[in-house]
């Protein structure tokens, strides 16, 4: 594979696939363009055919012709590889056969959408049933909506008689076995259900939700697909193969509970619409659980889950989504309904709906409050129900302003809650949520800071042969500003890093003034680290004030900091 996967690098030019995708300007021996990857008005995007990647300044996205398709169609590396492989003329003879079996099992549930798409056509009262739940001709065509019959054998047959053995239907999980003994022992999984076959970003079908037709007072209302060798509960969202480009388009999805309502949600025009239904939401924070996959698309998520009992529970799921630093917001569905139902009412009140989401701490906050609780019981509630929600935040700024935003709606007093939070953080510390430099240990889609971006301009220019004059005084001056601990951590860089490093050094400095740059990135990069420690110095302050400890210490490092950031702006503009 690591041969085609060469060929194909040799044959395509970096800046003709991307420039297949997005408009690029030429800049110099590179190509420049607005990031498709995050929003922005002003390029930070680059391309260089020189080193076959592109990467951006803006949103640290960064890689080879297979990352660009993949972050920007949501493929996996395979699908990626199929693209490209497509468009270089290349045939991937090997690659089909290593991966035999798994294309066998994606063939078979290639055939059971087919047949379940034959059966809602012949049986009438399912196709009846389906439209009376409000979902079009169109949307079930599209969504490939189907119907199981409501018998033992029938698909299990159906498929043997196109040649497809038991064991590899079972492993599909399309059908079981009994351990009764005597007779057939295979039986069809999915009978008399409504089916919608669950893709893959690619748009294969990977598994499948049944829906109960006829209630039989003891069948669950709905079933899926186990996990298989396709199917991941943990890394698979419904309806994100058909969202996903809107996702990216609009900056953010919106989450719903069931297939009924991501379905009626992409059929009134909610196209960003993805369901959780048989995820399984874990505190996984990889690029490819089911929230890392929205995040590489937008971190601005909508939730909107029932109101009932059960949808609030729900609500802890999105503590993941917190932890990898997204945006979310609440929708509060009133008076029993789903999505789904208030659709098929009138779609615009759903639009009304999504229009009074609230941050999740303002939603959480104000459940509490609605609650009428007397003081004593808001302040043990916000500890129970809220606290591992703000302990989730990743940083501590943000955690600040939830605690106010909770201080604020609840009439507590910050500081108790400040403090309060520290001592739960400390006693249920979720293994380390920092993330460090060049390391990738950090959320996927992480963005640079300002401060780390300032840094890797730096050392760019540090690292970068062609500007390096008085090599070692530099890196002193770099030094001085950063500190010895976190120039240590800059030479744990690894070589791809320095690569990057160097591409982002020649495309931002190729014919400028560089030593002026230097210093003014110094200079800026000691305006940032000042305004870190100010930000930790309101906070010990904060911290402070009740105990009376070193308050005077205190202002006086702010004083300084102050003065000094003053000082800064001076040089700055007469550099
Ligand atoms: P409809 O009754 O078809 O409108 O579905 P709903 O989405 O309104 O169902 P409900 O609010 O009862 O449940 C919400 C979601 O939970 C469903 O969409 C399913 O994804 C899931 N669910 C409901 N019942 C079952 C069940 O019996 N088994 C499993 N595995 N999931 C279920
Ligand atoms: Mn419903």
């Amino acid at each position: 594979m690591s041969t085609h996967v060469q060929e194909i690098k040799d044959r395509l030019d970096v800046a003709a696939v991307v420039s297949s995708y997005i408009k690029l300007d030429k800049s110099g021996a590179n190509y420049k363009a607005r990031c498709p990857f995050h929003n922005e008005k002003t390029p930070s995007f680059y391309v260089s055919p020189e080193r076959g990647s592109f990467y951006c300044f803006g949103c640290g996205a960064k890689g080879d012709i297979f990352t660009f398709v993949e972050k920007f169609e949501g493929l996996d590396f395979m699908g990626a590889l199929k693209v490209l492989a497509e468009r270089a003329g290349v045939v991937l003879d090997r690659v089909v056969k290593t991966d035999n079996r798994k294309e066998l099992l994606y063939e078979i549930l290639e055939k059971a959408t087919e047949y379940f798409e034959q059966k809602i056509e012949e049986e009438k009262h399912a196709k009846a049933y389906a439209l009376g739940r409000g979902l079009s001709e169109s949307t079930l065509s599209s969504f490939r909506v189907g119907y199981a019959p409501n018998d033992w054998r029938q698909l299990r047959s159906y498929l043997a008689s196109k040649g497809y053995r038991d064991a590899d239907v079972e492993a599909v999980g399309l059908i079981k076995k009994t351990d009764k003994p005597g007779g057939d022992p295979y039986y069809d999984v999915f009978r008399g259900r409504i089916m919608f076959p669950i893709s893959d970003t690619s748009g294969r079908v990977v598994a499948f939700t049944g829906r109960i037709v006829v209630d039989d007072g003891k069948s669950p209302k709905y079933l899926n697909s186990p996990e298989t060798a396709l199917y991941s509960k943990s890394k698979t969202l419904y309806g994100l193969d058909k969202a996903k480009s809107d996702i990216r388009k609009r900056d953010y999805s919106i989450l719903v509970e069931g297939q009924m309502d991501l379905v009626m949600s992409h059929q009134a025009g909610f196209t960003n619409t993805v369901a959780a239904s048989g995820t399984a939401f874990t505190e996984d924070r990889g690029a490819d659980s089911a929230f890392g996959l929205l995040t590489r698309l937008s971190d601005n998520i909508v939730v909107a889950f029932d109101s009932d009992a059960a949808g609030q529970k729900a609500v802890k799921r999105i503590v993941p989504a917190i932890a990898l630093g997204m945006n979310v917001k609440i929708v509060d569905i009133k008076g029993g309904k789903d999505p789904a139902d208030i659709i098929k009412a009138n779609p615009k009140d759903w639009t009304k709906a999504l229009e009074s989401k609230k941050d999740f701490i303002e939603y959480l906050a104000d459940a509490i409050k609605d609650s009428n609780a007397s003081p004593a019981a808001v302040a043990k509630t916000v500890k129970e129900d809220l606290f591992p929600y703000v302990a989730a935040i990743p940083d501590d700024t943000p955690r600040f302003q939830a605690i106010k935003k909770i201080a604020d709606r609840l009439a507590l007093s910050e500081d108790a809650l400040w403090k309060d939070l520290q001592e739960y953080v400390k006693k249920n510390r979720p293994g380390g949520a920092q993330s460090s430099f060049g390391k990738a240990e950090g959320p996927p889609s992480r963005r640079l800071d300002r401060l780390e971006s300032i840094e890797r301009k730096a050392l760019g220019i540090l690292y970068s042969n062609r500007y390096m004059k008085g090599g070692a005084d530099r890196k002193r001056e770099l030094q001085g500003v950063v500190g010895e601990a976190r120039m240590k951590e800059f030479e744990t860089l690894s070589s791809d890093d320095l690569a990057e490093l160097t591409l982002e050094a020649e495309v931002t400095y190729g014919d400028s003034d560089i030593e002026k740059e230097y210093k003014m990135l110094l200079l800026t990069l000691e305006e940032e680290y000042l305004n870190k420690r100010l930000e930790d110095a309101t906070m010990a302050l904060h911290k402070a004030e009740k105990g009376k400890e070193d308050v005077e210490g205190i202002m006086k490092s702010i004083q300084a900091f102050t003065t000094r950031k003053q000082e800064i702006r001076r040089l700055i503009t007469r550099l």
